[in-house]
């Protein structure tokens, strides 16, 4: 079974993130064949700065290597070095429909937020179709936004079999993970970098404690005993302490005596104390470019192998 997941090239990444996201897809290496890669074509319908997209993707890599991605396992590789996948998006764009691509949602929504409507944007659901369907990929883990873009996968490349009758392509399946709740920011909302409101996993520790401190709460005195229910400094405690310590965190809240200030220094040292090993392996990649750069090549001739061969099955059917 292939597990498909493209990442979008940014540079910070929040707790919101890792528990949402990253955490799931490093643990999906044993659970079947990885393909991940860093979304550098994709980053172009947003990013106009060649240090920006070089300094984003580069730190994206340096942080999923860190978290546990094992490009020995899995394909782990940067977009544009499989390059097999804009050939295969210019066919594809010949079974794609005006009206399917008018009728996504992320486009339309994009474009009434004021970004400006150009050929990339519109057509990146074809990129993402040839991202998927060029691996093979069974099964693409996605939030509940992107279901609509496998959806599309699915159109393509049914339309493509059905116009060659033949068997080319196989139709993936997105998995929507429902259990994970999304996870708080500091002031209550979804943890989100456009709220302000994220709790950051690699930064200094003392932004991190700034972030932390900041932790919305209700104005209740040191001597008044505090509810932790609907409290967030609970709510994102639940994320890194166990049964024993969320008990030994309620009944600090239930006793009178100490103040937020205390539950946050307590949830401080648990995020510290969770992140401590993955910033050490961080640190190492920072200090060694080289071996980054060589891990994405080595990951890209793992992937280039299978585009070219799907490639060949392919343009042997269109007569190229
Ligand atoms: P942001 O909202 O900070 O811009 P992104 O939209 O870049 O984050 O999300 C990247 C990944 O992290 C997505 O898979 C998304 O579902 C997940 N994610 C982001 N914020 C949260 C959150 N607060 N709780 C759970 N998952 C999240
Ligand atoms: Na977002």
């Amino acid at each position: 079974m292939r597990i498909f997941s493209g990442i979008q090239p940014s540079g910070t990444i929040h707790i919101g993130n890792y528990f949402g996201m990253i955490k799931k897809m490093i643990e999906s290496q044993n659970e079947g064949e990885l393909f991940a890669f860093l979304a550098s074509y994709h980053a172009l319908t947003s990013v106009r700065s060649k240090e920006l997209l070089e300094k984003n993707s580069y730190e994206a890599a340096i942080n999923f290597l860190a978290l546990g991605m094992d490009p020995e396992k899995s394909t782990f590789w940067i977009q544009h070095d499989v390059k097999e996948v804009l050939e295969l998006y210019w066919i594809l764009s010949n079974h794609t429909s005006m009206g399917l691509l008018e009728r996504a949602h992320s486009y339309k929504d994009k474009v009434s937020k004021g970004i400006q409507a150009n050929h990339g944007l519109f057509s990146y659901p074809v990129l993402m179709a040839a991202d998927i369907l060029l691996f093979d990929s069974n099964i693409i883990p996605v939030g509940k936004d992107q279901i609509q873009h496998v959806e599309m996968t699915r159109d393509i490349a049914n339309s493509f079999n059905h116009a060659y009758s033949k068997e080319i392509f196989i139709l993936p399946e997105a998995r929507v993970d429902e259990i994970v709740a999304t996870v708080p920011g500091t002031d209550g909302a979804k943890m989100s970098k456009s709220y302000n409101n994220t709790i950051d996993m690699f930064t200094s520790l003392k932004d991190r404690k700034k972030q932390v401190m900041g932790i919305v709460t209700d104005s209740k005195e040191l001597n008044e005993v505090k509810e932790w229910e609907n409290c967030n400094i609970y709510s994102i405690s639940k994320l890194f302490m166990n049964e024993n310590e969320l008990g030994n965190l309620r009944q600090r809240y239930e006793t009178a005596g100490e103040g937020y200030g205390h539950f946050k220094m307590t949830l401080l040292e648990k995020i510290n104390e969770y992140f401590a090993p993955y910033e050490e392996k961080r640190e190492y990649f920072l200090n060694n470019k080289k071996e980054v750069r060589d891990i994405l090549e080595f990951g890209a001739s793992k992937a280039r192998k299978i585009a070219v061969a799907k490639m060949e099955i392919i343009k042997d059917c269109v007569g190229l």
